[in-house]
């Protein structure tokens, strides 16, 4: 991180500490912080969580898992220093009260100024609960800065994400409320936007004039894991494309900002997403395909199918893969397609980004009757990381003919070294009260109103479910939702 350190004294306090998240992203995110300086010795972590924890055991569990996830471990035990355990029942007002007491010893000892971030990586019926008692308890009355970091999902459609931001802003304001979308900490995705504004080449063309679509891919090899309870109710339209995908169309077709300050960039967001056309019910199959994987084949082992995972109901009508054409009815964007592609159990992982240029007007060369290439600028955002370009470039053979070339910038290791991970820029991004990379209040509205028309429109019309192999690119139809409009998939590998 080449920002200017700011070491802000702070208690951070972790519900579902001893859940998985927090093992393999936010303490070894939080240790790297301490370890780079960017927190510093004014600082202490209180991991909450169900069960009955010592601040020793506590600290032992939070050891391994940091050992695991990160190379370098200097100053690993200074650090657990700074982390405590508090064993807690979510419903149960004495628990905050206990929870004030040791965060106002904490304060005391550690010089904390009063400032303190929550931290909700918990199951999401408990996030309004535990937002109440905050208050209630006296927990968010601070001499300093209060802030609540809340992990996904954010409601599960428009009216229950609505319920869940009038419970919270009942104890924090919306300046305050600093919503996770994982997908805005990766560097690719934030590169996004400086490829785009700051390359004199780019933004001139960067509209429906030079543009004929944009493609959107993120997909998984991985399956449900253990997460089949949540997964089944939720489904990739709703995991993966309310906030992740369309988070990334949002900044690949915003305007230019006037300044880089959370609010100017959030309003630009927040306008191309409510341009995004509202599909009608009965246009939903002409616009979204919707997939579940069978059982398959992936690296050569067997896997099965979707229907067969733990907590899944057998007759599961959830998708577990989405492809969309999403239009943006704007000036800029008028007649250009968005498609958007993301499924569990797909023959790569890969989130990737083609922005596929117009033809030129007349093809010259050899064969006059032949399409050329079509440029294109690739943003690879996972694993790999970089951009490449693809122009024609000359081939010598009788007459002058072309041939496809790739000009391509991948991100070094090197490049990659001062992070652990996207939650360690983002939990650092909180600190400093900036709140660019977290996903307003408006931008959820908007993206929930498109996304629940669709959900509610499959739940009344089950699918032919399994409809795509594991290991596959995703159902057929995927392929036509864009060769009906003259375009195909731009798959590399
Ligand atoms: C999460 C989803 O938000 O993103 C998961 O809940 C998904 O289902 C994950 O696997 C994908 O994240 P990444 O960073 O691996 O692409």
């Amino acid at each position: 991180m080449d920002i200017e350190k700011q070491n802000i004294p702070c208690l951070i306090t972790i519900f579902g500490a001893t859940g998985d998240l927090s093992h393999r992203k936010l303490f070894p995110s939080l240790f790297h912080l301490y370890q780079q300086d960017n927190l510093n010795e004014k600082v202490a972590i209180i991991g909450v969580g169900r069960r009955d924890w010592s601040n020793e055991k506590f600290r032992s569990e939070i050891k391994l898992s940091i050992e695991k996830f990160v190379k370098d471990t200097h100053k690993l035990e200074d650090f657990l220093e700074h982390v405590f355990y508090q064993s807690h029942d979510v419903n149960l007002k004495e628990s905050y009260d206990n929870l004030l007491q040791l965060s106002n010893e904490l304060d005391n000892q550690f010089n904390l100024e009063g400032n303190r971030l929550f931290y909700l990586a918990m199951a999401p019926e408990f996030f309004g609960t535990v937002s109440d008692f905050l208050k209630s308890s006296g927990l968010t009355k601070v001499k300093g800065f209060k802030r609540l970091i809340i992990e996904k999902p954010f409601g599960t459609d428009l009216k229950s994400a609505e319920k869940l931001n009038t419970q919270l802003r009942k104890s924090f304001k919306e300046e305050e409320i600093y919503r996770i979308d994982h997908y805005l900490g990766k560097d690719m995705v934030q590169n996004i936007e400086v490829i785009r504004f700051s390359n004199a080449m780019f933004e001139p063309l960067w509209n429906n004039k030079y543009i004929s679509n944009i493609q959107v891919t993120s997909s998984e090899i991985l399956g449900v894991e253990d997460r089949g309870g949540y997964y089944d109710k939720s489904g990739a339209l709703k995991d993966m494309v309310q906030n992740h995908m369309l988070q990334i169309v949002s900044l690949l077709a915003m305007e230019p900002p006037i300044s880089l300050a959370s609010e100017d960039v959030r309003n630009e967001k927040v306008k191309v997403l409510r341009a995004i056309r509202n599909i009608k019910p009965e246009h939903v199959r002409s616009y979204f395909v919707r997939g579940q994987y069978d059982e398959g084949v992936i690296n050569g082992e067997p896997v099965q199918r979707y229907r067969d995972e733990d907590n899944v109901d057998p007759n599961s009508n959830t998708p577990t893969f989405v492809a969309a054409k999403v239009l943006i009815d704007n000036f800029r964007w008028a007649g250009v397609p968005f498609y958007i592609r993301t499924g569990k159990r797909m023959k790569e992982k890969e989130i990737r980004v083609v922005v596929e240029f117009k033809e030129v007007p007349m093809n010259l060369y050899y064969d006059r009757d032949k399409q050329l290439d079509s440029n294109l600028l690739v943003i690879n955002i996972q694993p790999n990381e970089g951009i490449e370009l693809h122009l024609n470039a000359r081939k010598y053979i009788e007459g002058i003919d072309t041939e496809p070339i790739k000009l391509s910038y991948a991100m070094t290791a090197q490049d990659k070294m001062n992070t652990v991970d996207a939650y360690e820029g983002l939990i650092y991004d909180c600190l400093r009260g900036d709140s660019t990379n977290f996903t307003h209040w408006e931008e959820l509205k908007a993206t929930w109103g498109y996304v629940d028309t669709v959900a509610n429109y499959w739940d009344e019309h089950p699918a032919p479910f399994p409809n795509y192999p594991a290991g596959s690119n995703g159902p057929i139809k995927s392929e036509l939702l864009l060769s009906r409009d003259n375009f195909r998939w731009w798959d590399f590998n």
